[in-house]
């Protein structure tokens, strides 16, 4: 999604600034990139379409010491220099997360009044209508167009006579942060200079006027607002690739690490009674997410039917906002989101918590809006995903839900499972001959199918979003069984379908299948920790041993496996795992 920059400081560097925050921030969107900054009453502003980089040395050469940035994921108008924020209007210039649903009403109500818009996008029309509110007090505008705004927004604006910049926000998340007496504001808390422990998080409906001398904030009446500082330990949350030279292969080596710190901080501080009680007072478990927060619902959904002895729903969130069950006081909603701030997941948790229902927040960012809805919240410890891809997210995140489905039972002897899953999974990421070969396979290939049963299938719905997300390359999964009603129909040989056989008591169902493929004249390829399923197929094909594990924690080590895969394949291939085209992460718009 779009990523927002603010810089109040009393040097002269500010765009020098916004530019590496706006490089911190890429991560939310790579279509466009921008900067204004405001000196001596004057705005300047550069931008244009395509990656930050291409601003460096514009952004060198502009002085002043207040400046806001942009980074654009194209919603509304191609990725062009005219679509790129800043939008600069009369004395404004903004910059804007989100979307704003008026704004063609809005847009023929300022060309009536002779405002034009030049660009394509929804954005534009924020700097005509603050500046058509203007009369000498540019936070009264602010104020004023923010309460006309329909959608979500969060904007940081700047004013040829206010000595400062203003941040916005509604539905997309502002945090702004104080470090060496200069004022940051960000989308996200990685983009914040590391520096920056002091972090002011806006609520929705904050205006914050920020200046060199500190931050007043008010609602959309005006009305003064007193927030509090949180101070961040940023460690976790800065953005570095550590010598790697992608964040993807990175944040794959941290998938163990991920799994521990998750284990330790739930036993440390999570309130084990009171989440067995919200399990075993509701009637009706519903788990939601959006792309691979979804995925680790679906193996979460098992973990919570076996503790519990009950039946447990997964719903897409961006469905159950639109198409929710009946629900009521009894109803449980476990909401699992990385970012926190998935605009579908947040509005389906809100929708259901409105309904009455009981929310329980499985998140990587404390601080974000799915926590403010929340009853309860179980932190993933992952620290800064920056990859758009998730993958420790993944793994923190099942980690989490198995120990909240454990909790009306034994969650030390949960926790002790998972770190001695964790501890297996440096060996299978580091098998380097098993990943060249697989994804050597998957790079001949045009298409990929990944198969498998129970907890294996959900394992393999996760391993090919995680390829087709990276490489670009058509994957699907289907649950072993499916393959003859329909896709062995598209099996041949420029197909591979990648079998996950770790549930011993439907391994021979597999094997069948992975007959059915050969004798079509497809490719496949296996990952087993089934001793006899490697033997029996290790004569035909390549054959990738996991090491044994209970069945149920097997996705842990198939999934930290195909996601080296798909790093491998991506790369083979020339693309840029961590800024896969046309996606973002943290979306925060519909
Ligand atoms: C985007 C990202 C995915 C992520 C999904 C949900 O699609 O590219 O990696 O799984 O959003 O994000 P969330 O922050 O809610 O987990």
């Amino acid at each position: 999604m779009c990523g927002i920059v603010g810089y109040a400081g009393r040097g002269k560097c500010a765009a020098k600034c916004v530019y590496e925050g706006l490089l911190r921030l890429e991560y939310r969107g790579y279509d466009s990139a921008g900067i204004s900054v405001l000196d001596g009453g004057k705005i300047t502003t550069v931008k244009r379409s395509g990656r930050v980089c291409q601003l460096e040395s514009a952004a060198g050469g502009m002085s002043g010491g207040i400046a806001i940035g942009h980074t654009r994921w194209a919603t509304h108008g191609a990725p062009s220099d005219t679509n790129a924020h800043p939008h600069n209007y009369g004395a404004f210039s903004v910059v804007h997360n989100g979307i704003i649903e008026n704004y063609a009403e809005l847009k023929e109500e300022l060309a009536e009044g002779g405002r034009l818009c030049i660009s394509e996008t929804d954005s534009e029309v924020i700097a005509l209508l603050i500046d058509s509110l203007y009369s000498g007090d540019a936070l009264a505008a602010v104020a004023a167009a923010a309460a006309r705004l329909k959608g979500s927004f969060a904007l940081a604006v700047l004013c040829r006579d206010f000595e400062g910049f203003i941040a916005v926000r509604h539905k997309s998340p502002v945090a702004i942060g104080e470090c060496d007496g200069a004022f940051f504001a960000a989308s996200d808390v990685p983009a914040l200079p590391a520096e920056a422990e002091n972090v002011y998080f806006l609520e929705d409906g904050d205006i914050a006027a920020v200046t060199y001398d500190g931050i007043a904030f008010y609602d959309f009446g005006l009305n003064a607002q007193r927030r509090e500082s949180c101070r961040i330990p940023r460690g976790q949350f800065t953005a570095d690739k550590g010598g790697y030279v992608h964040y993807m292969a990175k944040e794959i080596e941290e998938d163990a690490r991920t799994i521990r710190d998750t284990a330790e901080a739930f036993l440390r501080s999570a309130d084990a009674d009171a989440l067995g009680s919200l399990l075993t007072s509701s009637d009706e478990i519903i788990i939601t997410g959006c792309g691979t927060a979804y995925n680790s619902g679906l193996i979460a959904r098992r973990y919570f039917e076996s503790a519990l002895g009950r039946p447990v729903t997964v719903e897409i969130a961006s469905e159950l906002r639109y198409y929710p069950p009946p629900v009521g006081k009894n109803t449980l909603v476990i909401a699992i989101s990385q970012s926190g701030e998935t605009a579908d997941t947040v509005e389906a948790v809100h929708k259901l918590r409105e309904g009455g229902a009981s929310v329980i927040a499985v998140t990587n960012c404390g601080y974000s809006a799915i926590t403010r809805i929340a009853h309860a919240v179980v932190p993933v410890c992952a620290g800064a995903e920056i990859c758009v891809a998730a993958t420790k997210s993944y793994m923190g995140q099942l980690a989490a839900l198995y120990l909240i489905s454990r909790c009306t039972g034994d969650v030390r002897a949960a926790a002790k499972e998972l770190t001695d899953v964790a501890e297996k999974i440096p060996s299978v990421i580091s098998d380097d001959a098993n990943a060249d070969c697989f994804s050597d396979m998957c790079a001949e290939s045009f298409a990929v199918f990944f198969l498998g049963r129970g907890a294996d299938y959900d394992a393999a719905v996760e391993a090919s979003l995680k390829l087709k997300e990276v490489s670009y390359i058509f994957s699907d999964a289907y649950p072993s069984g499916e393959l003859k009603h329909g896709t062995l129909a598209l099996v041949d040989e420029s197909t591979l379908s990648v079998f996950i056989i770790c549930q011993p008591e439907t391994a021979n169902k597999c094997l069948s299948a992975v007959h059915e493929v050969l004798c079509r004249g497809g490719r496949a390829a296996v990952l087993t920790s089934v001793p006899e399923a490697a033997e029996e197929l290790g004569k035909y094909l390549p054959v990738w041993k996991l090491p044994k594990v209970s069945p149920r924690l097997a996705p842990f080590l198939s999934a930290a496996a195909l996601q080296r895969v798909a790093y491998l394949t991506a790369v083979r291939l020339g693309r840029n795992p961590d800024k896969p085209r046309n996606l973002a992460k943290s979306v925060t718009v519909e």
